[in-house]
């Protein structure tokens, strides 16, 4: 089968998020089960852009309303991640550093967006699949199904992976003078609360539609930031697939970010080893537990409570344990972390960057991981310190739910159920507590570090969905 991955992010070319890692890696892994799998995403400036080679492989023209657009598609040369990854540059447009949070992001992606579909209308085969992720490759099922010029790509089968429906893409319909001539009558398509909504279109217009865990996709039919109604309308065609990682890069004992390597017979020296570096980096007392968040700084992920939480905590518990904290957002959030510092200085340390290097050296070192997010559609940061042996923390909602199991339930994580400052407090006293007890934690480490949350599984399960819809 040939699959078409249309996104925004794909690591380590462009990353923002989660997502990157999953378009980065899902299609490898299509490839090994034997099938034609590529990414398509728009020219980001990378660091990845600079350092690769790239072939020209077309050049095409559109029109948006009465502006004539060239746009260029490249391919990496090497194959450096194991597929083909091709990149729309438009000039001006697409070629710039950051991947969103421009003002002109809606027109930017709806470009983006037409140069992929005008670009499949060219080529002398057709894909058997064109899977899209996320509202910014959103607007392709409509482009392929309704619009006259590329009536030839209507029979191709369509996939959306929503990734996170808080984000939509909303748009007024002015932005509608920019689309490809399309069948008016279907404008309801395209259509959500009297705005262009790429999200709600895609679940409209898709074949299949999946989400990253089956809790998330149960959590979507009450909230989902107002298309609830949409996807109980459209349940019969949507189901959950849990993200795997990608295990050449997520490997401790191999893992080329870190300073000392570790497998599960090694893991406790190991660990160790790794934790000692950190510990002398931050100014942290080795024999107490340390505990890492590692992500956007933004209320989904909760970390509007982390300062509080974390303040509180060391009053409870203090001179009982670390926290590290990585991650950038929301610059109140930034501040209140950063703020913190002083008050607890030797105990606590933030950085508030975004540093692939730093991440994995943290998963390494760490004892627990706290993930008291809001909404977590899969999360892959609990899947990552799993494999490194780090305890996760986190509360129960989204793909968090399907893949930590409470250790007073014959499991290896720490869960609560509530986003709130008693309930983190409270799991953060369980995880100094479980500390105590060395044994159980390395049972408990070399319980999680052989759990198999490879792509393998996963990969298939979207291959199976493919064949489900196909033909
Ligand atoms: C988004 C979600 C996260 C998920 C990732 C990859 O970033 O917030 O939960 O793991 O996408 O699917």
């Amino acid at each position: 089968m040939e699959i078409i991955h249309v996104a925004a992010e794909c690591f380590p070319m462009a990353k923002v998020g989660g997502l990157a890692d999953v378009v980065g890696a899902l299609p490898k892994y299509q490839i090994q089960l034997g099938h034609l799998a590529k990414v398509v995403m728009p020219m980001h400036k990378t660091s990845f852009l600079h350092a690769n080679e790239w072939d020209v492989a077309y050049k095409g023209e559109m029109f948006m309303q009465h502006q004539q657009i060239h746009y260029t598609i490249i391919k990496e040369k090497s194959n450096a991640l194991g597929f083909d990854l091709y990149c729309v540059d438009i000039l001006g447009l697409l070629d710039r550093e950051s991947v969103y949070g421009y003002e002109d992001d809606q027109y930017r992606y709806i470009a983006f967006q037409m140069a992929v579909v005008d670009w499949m209308s060219q080529w002398q085969h057709q894909p058997d699949v064109v899977h899209v992720h996320d509202y910014h490759a959103g607007l392709i099922p409509f482009f392929m199904r309704y619009c006259q010029a590329y009536t030839h790509l209507s029979s191709i089968k369509t996939v959306l992976t929503v990734h996170n429906a808080q984000y939509q893409g909303w748009m007024d319909w002015t932005f509608a003078n920019y689309f490809p001539a399309f069948d008016q009558w279907k404008s309801g398509m395209l259509e959500w609360n009297n705005q262009i909504n790429p999200l709600a279109s895609a679940i409209k217009c898709a074949d299949k539609v999946t989400t990253v865990s089956a809790t998330y996709m149960q959590e979507l039919m009450n909230q989902a930031n107002g298309l609830e109604q949409l996807f109980q309308y459209e349940q019969g065609k949507c189901t959950g697939i849990i993200n795997g990682i990608d295990y050449d890069i997520w490997n401790p004992a191999t893992d080329s970010r870190l300073l000392h390597h570790f497998d599960v017979q090694t893991a406790a020296t190991g660990k160790q080893l790794n934790k000692k570096e950190l510990c002398e980096t931050f100014g942290f007392d080795i024999k107490l537990p340390l505990i890492i968040f590692i992500g956007r700084l933004v209320g989904e992920k909760a970390a509007d409570l982390l300062p509080d939480a974390i303040h509180q905590s060391f009053e409870r518990y203090y001179n009982q344990f670390n926290v590290l904290v990585l991650g950038n957002g929301n610059p109140a959030i930034e501040n209140a972390l950063s703020s913190i510092r002083e008050r607890w200085y030797g105990y606590y340390h933030s950085q508030i960057t975004y540093n692939e290097t730093l991440s994995h050296q943290m998963y390494a070192g760490a004892d627990f991981l706290l993930m008291p997010s809001r909404v977590e559609p899969c999360g892959l940061n609990q899947l990552y310190a799993m494999r490194y042996g780090t305890i996760p923390i986190v509360r129960r909602t989204g793909g968090l739910n399907d893949t930590v199991l409470d250790v007073g339930d014959g499991g290896y994580g720490i869960c609560f159920n509530q986003a709130s400052l008693l309930d983190i407090v409270y799991s953060i006293g369980r995880a100094i507590e479980l500390y105590q007890h060395q044994e159980l934690t390395s049972s408990i480490r070399q319980k999680m570090m052989t759990i198999n949350n490879s792509w393998n599984k996963s990969a298939a399960e979207y291959i199976e969905l493919y064949y489900s819809i196909y033909r």
